[in-house]
């Protein structure tokens, strides 16, 4: 079965969604559209929000997110345990953030890539493992008391 992948914007990543929801499926994922679903003005938490929530319960082991800068719904999205969503603008910063981070939300900063870059950023995000040891014991601190 194909995984399924939660992917959510806001009206300035519509756009962009579109296309990497189109690339997802071309890659065999089953990307799962959270929203929005036109360039009319809504409020990126609402979207952040059902992504990371499917990543936190476990629905989902990865997620997709886009807003103008990234900041807004990367803000959101890290409030919810387990979530580590990382803002990439470059393929070589979704790799870092999959090898270092162990991310497991990707967020677009949609007003700042062209959509090509953001195809190259998702594809490498996608396909980048964890490299566990030292990044390891440094991830598990984000969330130790
Ligand atoms: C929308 O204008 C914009 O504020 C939003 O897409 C995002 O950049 C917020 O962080």
């Amino acid at each position: 079965m194909s995984e399924k992948v939660p992917i959510g914007a806001d009206h300035a990543g519509f756009d962009l969604k579109e296309r990497l929801k189109a690339e997802l499926i071309e890659l065999g994922y089953d990307p799962v559209d959270v929203g929005t679903y036109s360039t009319d003005s809504v409020d990126y938490p609402d979207y952040a929000k059902q992504v990371a929530e499917q990543v936190a319960n476990g629905t989902a082991t990865r997620g997709v997110l886009l807003c103008g800068t990234g900041l807004g719904m990367s803000y959101t999205a890290n409030r919810f345990p387990g979530v580590r969503a990382a803002v990439a603008w470059t393929p070589e910063i979704a790799e870092l953030s999959r090898r270092h981070n162990d991310a497991n939300v990707l967020v677009l900063p949609a007003r700042f890539i062209e959509e090509d870059a953001g195809v190259e950023i998702l594809r490498r995000w996608l396909t980048v493992p964890f490299d566990g040891g030292r990044h390891g014991r440094r991830v598990a601190k984000i969330e130790a008391d």
